[in-house]
């Protein structure tokens, strides 16, 4: 079986940057430009370039720099855009101006056009694109909400003046599968020079079937699909480049088509894209989600741990990340607490392990999700399960006028010990005393405050990471007290780096003094 090529048009760089907040700097657009067009993107929209100055050299950088992708420029249907955007998008080896208008008509009456008056701005738009460049593509903006004979008519107008792709855009998602399969079905059959153009669909997620409406067009016959990385775009999205693509991988079966993108390269660009756009990735978001391939059912865990097609459609490899992640929660199993254990060094028997999985699973009723630190504290633990050191209490002095003060009592191997220590703020204060009660030489390598409830009474959530000598260790904790949490998350992550040393060198205190030679 031939496999048809399905094109892939991204968007993330035009209609993903429409986002409310997730504006790009110059820099970021071309780096994410160059991720696209090395992972095989076929086309990729960089920007608008009447809209700004910025958007302007963004397009005209990106179409100088990419190797492979034709780069595309957006243009309203006027000379004057359709001329910016050309002088953009000419320095690419393969350029192409993409020029739209409105066809519905709640969108006819903004520019209070008739029919027959927007019938002959897009025959004069597409021609003077045309006669600047080889590869335009035209769309009727809310196609979807389009007369249909209308919309027979005005692409048909498109085509003859020289349109060589025709977008049928969902402008507004609210489409769905059989409509979309049908409406460029209908297109190709009914419009005259159909068969001599690409169509493309391009799909917006109001009503979450942007993507199931992608790849239905496909089905009537649409061979670009556009979309855009983790489906940034106005108000519910776009269509995911990574659910699109990797659907069509998945179900060759019954979809026979093929797109030209590596499919490894998914989510490292995803993760970037989050990143620069300030869009995190839900957790749950299919593909590209922290959770699209974690297991944390008893269940689920022990079939992944027997066969891990027993719960994936898909290799996590495959996009690009390095395997399957099982974390261990209050769901969990012994089979996936014996593995877990198993990759941290501790080969347990079997009565060992009912004893950890005991009180792992106390743990695990506390805590939403229990981390390697975790397991290999369960394992280490003495018989009462103690930490060797606790914050007994903390006071601090800070405000405009220093030096800020801390307080402390902590409580070392069942003793308590006091102390006051200043700092450059109520933090190195409190850091400060923690050093001076328990002397160490652990570098903080990570210090990250966030508020886990809203208002000026939030629980800060503060996690500390702490390394020495190769070893490193995290600490988490909450607390309505920023200064408060902070001095439990640098104690919980000493407390860890104790047991990390112990287990790796028994005998070899965390403060560097060796007892095991005396
Ligand atoms: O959603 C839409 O209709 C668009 C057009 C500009 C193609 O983004
Ligand atoms: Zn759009």
């Amino acid at each position: 079986m031939t496999k048809d090529k399905v094109l892939i048009f991204d968007t993330t760089l035009r209609d993903g940057e429409q986002s409310p907040g997730a504006t790009m700097t110059h820099e970021e657009k071309l780096e994410i430009a160059e991720m696209l067009d090395d992972m095989g993107v076929d086309i990729i929209e960089a920007g608008f370039p009447i809209a700004s100055e910025g958007d302007f050299n963004a397009v005209s950088a990106i179409a100088a720099q990419a190797q492979n992708a034709t780069i595309c420029g957006l243009a309203r249907a006027n000379y004057k855009d359709i001329d910016r955007c050309w002088d953009a998008v000419k320095h690419a080896k393969s350029p192409r101006i993409h020029t739209f208008i409105g066809t519905s008509p709640l969108h006819r009456a903004i520019p209070n056009l008739s029919m027959d008056e927007m019938a002959e701005r897009i025959h004069d738009t597409v021609t003077h694109a045309r006669n600047l460049c080889d590869n335009v593509q035209w769309s009727p903006m809310d196609a979807t909400r389009t007369e249909e004979d209308y919309l027979c008519r005005v692409v048909e107008i498109a085509i003859k003046a020289g349109a060589t792709t025709i977008n049928i855009p969902d402008t507004v998602g609210y489409t769905a599968p059989v409509e979309s399969a049908a409406l460029i079905r209908m297109l190709i059959n009914k419009v005259p020079g159909a068969d001599e153009v690409i169509f493309a669909t391009h799909c917006h997620n109001d009503l979450g079937m942007a993507t199931a409406n992608s790849l239905a067009a496909v089905e009537g016959g649409a061979r670009q699909i556009e979309c855009t990385i983790n489906g940034l775009g106005e108000r519910a999205g776009n269509t995911a480049l990574e659910e699109v693509v990797m659907a069509l991988k998945v179900r060759g079966d019954i979809m026979p088509y093929t797109t030209g993108i590596d499919t490894r390269k998914i989510m490292n660009i995803s993760r970037r894209v989050a990143t620069v756009s300030g869009f995190a990735v839900q957790f749950n978001k299919a593909i590209v989600g922290k959770n699209a391939f974690a297991h944390e059912s008893g269940i689920h865990q022990d079939g992944m741990l027997k066969n891990r097609e027993t719960f994936e459609v898909m290799k996590p490899e495959d996009v690009g990340l390095a395997g399957t992640s099982l974390p261990l929660g209050k769901h969990s199993g012994r089979a996936a607490l014996r593995a877990k254990l198993k990759e941290l060094g501790y080969d347990l028997a079997d009565n060992q392990l009912n004893d950890v999985f005991v009180r792992f699973k106390d743990l695990a009723d506390r805590k939403k999700e229990v981390f390697d630190d975790d397991l290999m504290a369960l394992v280490t633990q003495n018989d009462s399960g103690e930490d060797r050191l606790k914050l007994k209490s903390l006071r601090v002095v800070c405000g405009t006028t220093g030096p800020q003060t801390a307080d402390m009592v902590m409580e070392v191997d069942g003793t308590d010990v006091e102390t006051s220590a200043t700092g450059d703020g109520p933090v190195d204060a409190t850091f400060n005393a923690v050093k001076a009660i328990f002397s160490h030489g652990a570098r903080l390598q990570l210090y990250q405050v966030s508020a886990v409830t809203e208002g000026t009474d939030a629980q800060a959530t503060v996690s500390v990471r702490m390394e020495e000598d190769g070893r490193i260790a995290t600490g988490q904790s909450a607390d309505t007290d920023t200064v408060v949490a902070s001095a439990k998350a640098y104690i919980n992550a000493l407390n860890r780096l104790l047991v990390r040393r112990e287990k790796s060198d028994p005998g070899y205190d965390v403060k560097g003094v060796s007892y095991k030679d005396t």
